[in-house]
Parts: C-alpha cells; sequence; structure tokens
C-alpha cells in the first residue's frame, strides 16, 4: 500500500485489489500515519500535490494508421525521448509522487526497449499499464506483459460489426487478447463510442463476458489528431448520449462486466441525475486535465490530458511547472467561470463543464460548455430564438 499526503488528507493506492482511493485527515490518522504540515487548511479537494495519472505516448510510431487516431501516429517524433531519458522522466514522475503511468503511443510494442521502461518504471516505484492495439503480441511477449498492472487492447466492436479499424483488426485483437488471458496478466478493453459503434456495443458485452475480460473502457470518440475533421459526422448522437448510461448499466449486469466511462462521458452521466455522492465515493471526476490527469508525448512535452494540445512544460520541468504553470492553472480552473448551463449545473463541480477537448475543437473556445453534453444540447434548444428579419 503507497500513500501520499494532500491538503483534504491523502490518496492511498493498493495493487492488489488495485484502487486509489481519496481519503480525508481522520482516515489517515487511523492508518498511524503522522499529521501533515499540508493539514492547516481547508478540508477541500483542489489543486493536487501531483496527478495521481500519466498517459504517457512512449513513440509515435504505429504501422495501423487508423483514420480516428488522435495522435495522427505513424513516424516516430523527431525527438523522441531516448532510453535514458524516458528513465529520467519516469524517475521525475515517481519524485512527484505520481502512482500510474499509462503507456501507449503510436504503438508501444513498436518501441524495442518497451519492457526495459516499465522494469524501471516498477523499480521506482510506478505502476505502468499498457494500451495496445495487440498486433505485434506473440505467447514470448504475453508472457513478458505481467510487468504492467494492466493491459487494454483497443477493439471497438466484434467481428463483422462496425468500428474504427481495419476488418482484419478483430481477429489480432482477440488472439492478443487470448495469449495476454492465459499468461494470466489482468487485461481490459478499450473501446471508442461514436455513432457507428455505438449499435455494436451488446456484441461487445456479450464478447467480454464468454471472454473473461477484466474491464471494457469506453472511450468516447474526440475531435484530435486524424479524429478531428471527420467528428460531426462520426460523434454519438444526441439520442445515443442520453441512452448510454442506462444502456450500460443493462449490459454490465447482464454480461457481468465492469464498464468503465472516461472523463469526458461524464456529463452523459449526469444527464441521469445520480446521487453525486455516491459519484464522490466512487471517484468519479469530470474534466480533471491538469490536475489529476497529464499527458505526456514521446518527445516529453506535458498536455493537460492526451487529447489537449501540449503545454510549454516538458516532463522534466514538471516539479517547478505544476504549481506555477499559468496553462496548468488555466485548465484547472474551468469550474469557476463556465457559462450557463454549467454555471447552475448540479454536477458543475464534478464535471467541470464536460470534455474541454471537444469545446476547443467544435466551439474554438476551450473553456465553453461542451456542445454535446445532453443538458447543454436541451438548454440550446429551449433558449429564445432571436428574431427573423421582418
Ligand atoms: C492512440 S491509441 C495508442 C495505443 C495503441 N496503438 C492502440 O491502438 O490501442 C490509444 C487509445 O486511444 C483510442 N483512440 C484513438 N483515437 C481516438 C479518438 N479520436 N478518440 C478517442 N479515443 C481514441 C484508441 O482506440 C486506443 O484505445
Ligand atoms: S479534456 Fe478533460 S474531459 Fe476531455 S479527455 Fe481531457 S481530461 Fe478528459
Ligand atoms: S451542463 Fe455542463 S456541468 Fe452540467 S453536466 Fe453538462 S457539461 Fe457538465
Amino acid at each position: 500500500m503507497k500513500y501520499r499526503y494532500e491538503t483534504f488528507g491523502g490518496i492511498i493506492a493498493s495493487d492488489a485489489p488495485p484502487f486509489l482511493a481519496f481519503v480525508d485527515r481522520q482516515y489517515m490518522r487511523e492508518q498511524g500515519l503522522a499529521d501533515s504540515p499540508l493539514w492547516s487548511g481547508s478540508e477541500e479537494i483542489g489543486v493536487l500535490c501531483a496527478p495521481t495519472e500519466v498517459h504517457l505516448s512512449v513513440t509515435n510510431r504505429c504501422p495501423s494508421g487508423c483514420a480516428h487516431c488522435y495522435m495522427s501516429a505513424g513516424e516516430a517524433d523527431e525527438a523522441e525521448l531516448s532510453t535514458d531519458a524516458f528513465k529520467e522522466a519516469l524517475g521525475a514522475l515517481a519524485e512527484l509522487g505520481v502512482f500510474h503511468v499509462a503507456m501507449g503511443g503510436g504503438e508501444a510494442l513498436a518501441r524495442e526497449d518497451l519492457f526495459e521502461l516499465a522494469a524501471y518504471a516498477r523499480e521506482v516505484g510506478l505502476v505502468p499499464n499498457l494500451t495496445t492495439s495487440g498486433h505485434l503480441m506473440t505467447p514470448e511477449v504475453a508472457e513478458r506483459m505481467t510487468v504492467f498492472g494492466q493491459v487494454n487492447v483497443s477493439m471497438d466492436a466484434v467481428d463483422g460489426e462496425p468500428g474504427y479499424r481495419a476488418p482484419s483488426h478483430f481477429g489480432k485483437a482477440d488472439a492478443a487478447l487470448t495469449m495476454l488471458l492465459s499468461a494470466g496478466v489482468p487485461t481490459g478493453i478499450n473501446c471508442v463510442v461514436g455513432r457507428r459503434s455505438f449499435d455494436a456495443l451488446p456484441k461487445l458485452f456479450e464478447y467480454c463476458g464468454s471472454k473473461g475480460v477484466n474491464e471494457l473502457e469506453l472511450l468516447r470518440l474526440k475531435p484530435a489528431g486524424r479524429g478531428g475533421p471527420t467528428y460531426s459526422e462520426e460523434k454519438t448522437t444526441h439520442e445515443q448520449n442520453k441512452r448510454l448510461a442506462p444502456l450500460l448499466e443493462t449490459l454490465g449486469n447482464k454480461w457481468q462486466v465492469v464498464a468503465k466511462i472516461d472523463c469526458s462521458f461524464v456529463p452523459m452521466l449526469a444527464y441521469h441525475r445520480p446521487d453525486k455522492e455516491v459519484l464522490y465515493r466512487l471517484a468519479t471526476f469530470g474534466c480533471e486535465a491538469g490536475n489529476v490527469l497529464l499527458g505526456g508525448r514521446s518527445n516529453g512535452q506535458i498536455s493537460g490530458c492526451s487529447f489537449l494540445d501540449g503545454t510549454c512544460v516538458s516532463v522534466f520541468e514538471l516539479k517547478e511547472a505544476w504549481h506555477a504553470s499559468e496553462e496548468l492553472k488555466r485548465l484547472r480552473g474551468f469550474a469557476a467561470t463556465m457559462a450557463e448551463p454549467c454555471a447552475s449545473c448540479h454536477y458543475l463541480d464534478i464535471c467541470k463543464g464536460g470534455c474541454h477537448a471537444v469545446s476547443a475543437y467544435v466551439t474554438g473556445d476551450i473553456s465553453a460548455p461542451d456542445p454535446d453534453c445532453p443538458f447543454v444540447v436541451e438548454f440550446g434548444e429551449s433558449a429564445p430564438k432571436a428574431a427573423g428579419p421582418t
């Protein structure tokens, strides 16, 4: 069990079972931990001492060429960090108090030193997780994957159903999942949910249930990289956004699959007016870019999350920049400045105005309400229309 002091109390991380819990000062004391100098002010959860999780693109190299790829992956970045520089970056994150690094790309397995980096992450006390297409998986590679806390294979739909990848992808991803599961690796699936993959969800849940996959992680399609220009035709519709949360509950119960939505889908959950206390207890956060979460590019550049443009902060400057960077402060400040309907929304303190990567791309204003939140759409529909020409 690892812990980190925070102004409100602390964060506790366990490997088995894997969880991260935000706990109050009293709970920390009950664990036999001494009081912290951080505990002199308010107990509100505000700006953390460090992110809990950093999503690290270890390379931009990838042979798959997916049309929706938010990283526009293909060629390696000219300034891709070397093995030593990457280790230094991992050391810097561990020193800050980060718990998890989610390694991805590009295709992380295209980096020959991936296992060396993952082992180093463990050595410095970080839990490395991995997202992969599965295309480079072999039984030997799968055996080595036990260094990761969890490996997620990307699969948006089962064979023959509409997804975001080439038709040959399902067979390769299915084979990779079989190898990982038989090697005893905690394994999940990453599914990109957009207009075309939405109706394929029932069959994907059925597949997860029968395959014995740990977790189905549902990522909202975002307008970034190659996924930008087609976003308006590919994004989930308003009707799908309203149906999402009840559908996931039904399918999760039916197939006994743990389904997790990403931060950008929190508005679609809020639409069903869940109890806020339950959301807090389940640590369901909306946009936590630049606070709970950071993105890191293969050249060491830091962004608020993987879907946002990079900041001018590098991973090596993060210790000083975490509290000082104006760009990071701006990302953390959205909730205080949101326009209606977010300003009066009961869920604003959790949601933070929805996905700001979507707002930035669609409206040109990163601090605008998420244009696809069902509340925001209905608010727009109910607003008095400007008088037309007479
Ligand atoms: C960029 S990929 C890198 C890892 C690996 N190459 C793979 O295919 O899984 C990381 C994850 O982002 C998802 N993804 C790609 N483009 C996306 C987009 N525009 N919006 C949301 N998720 C996206 C992928 O499906 C994958 O699960
Ligand atoms: S902008 Fe915010 S809500 Fe959107 S993906 Fe990034 S952290 Fe999540
Ligand atoms: S109205 Fe704004 S704050 Fe409320 S759920 Fe929608 S995006 Fe989030």
